[in-house]
């Protein structure tokens, strides 16, 4: 199974895909995630994406293609792949397209979880993240069992500083003006699956494999 995750910011897409990714034993790749450990490193990718991470705009694409091209022939996506966060820009949309080409690969759905505003802004700002294995919480909806503290592998949680109100209103206008053509763009292909994202994440995650 291979799969692309369209969305907002906050949608619940990581979210998501750590589920989907653990039931189905296929691999998440995050562009999100990759670039917040390279900057965590202090790469030379890192140093290049950081500031563009910081303000909440999107990392050019020639540096994103770069990085997927290099991940998406590594043997352990041999059983799928879900791509959480990339596309996020036509110009990468249509690099993915070539890449498949050479891959002899196919992706099965591009999948959108449809979320309010308001909500998203709600979401974001009361966002935790795992600094070790970077899942999210919410400090409401989605609590750690002990605050503080990933369930997972006991991990400090942080607030992301682009989950502040300024960065955050910034990454919604970038997502309306660069990554929602994407929609059209899987849509005219007969790839795209909406899904309504409000709700109990694991109603949610129901949705997301119930044929309408
Ligand atoms: P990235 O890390 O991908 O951030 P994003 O797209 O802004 O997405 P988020 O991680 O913020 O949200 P999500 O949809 O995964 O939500 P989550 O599940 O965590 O990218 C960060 C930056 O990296 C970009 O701004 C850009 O600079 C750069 N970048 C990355 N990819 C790029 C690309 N392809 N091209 C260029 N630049 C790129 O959920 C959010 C919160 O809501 C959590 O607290 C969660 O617990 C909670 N939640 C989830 N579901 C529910 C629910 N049903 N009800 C209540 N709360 C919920």
């Amino acid at each position: 199974m291979r799969l692309i995750f369209l969305g907002a910011p906050g949608a619940g897409k990581g979210t998501q895909a750590e589920m989907i990714c653990r039931d189905f034993s296929i691999v998440q790749l995050s562009t999100g995630d990759t670039l917040r450990a390279n900057v965590r490193v202090h790469t030379e990718l890192g140093a290049k994406a950081k500031k563009y991470m910081d303000e909440g705009s999107l990392v050019p694409d020639q540096i994103i293609i770069d990085m997927i091209a290099g991940e998406l022939t590594k043997p352990e996506l041999a059983n799928g792949y879900l791509l959480d966060g990339f596309p996020r820009t036509v110009p990468q949309a249509e690099a993915l397209d070539t890449l498949l080409i050479d891959l002899n690969q196919k992706i099965d759905a591009a999948l959108v979880l449809d979320v309010p505003e308001e909500e998203l802004v709600g979401r974001l700002t009361a966002r935790r993240t795992c600094r070790t294995c970077s899942k999210s919480y919410h400090i409401i909806y989605n609590p750690p069992k002990v605050a503080g503290i990933c369930d997972l592998d006991g991990g400090e949680l942080y607030q992301r500083d682009d989950d502040k109100e300024e960065p955050i209103r910034h990454r919604l206008q970038v997502f309306h003006s660069k990554t929602m053509p994407l929609i059209e763009y899987y849509h005219s292909k007969g790839m795209l699956r909406t899904i309504d994202g409000m709700g109990k994440i694991e109603d949610i995650y129901k949705r997301i494999f119930t044929k309408k």
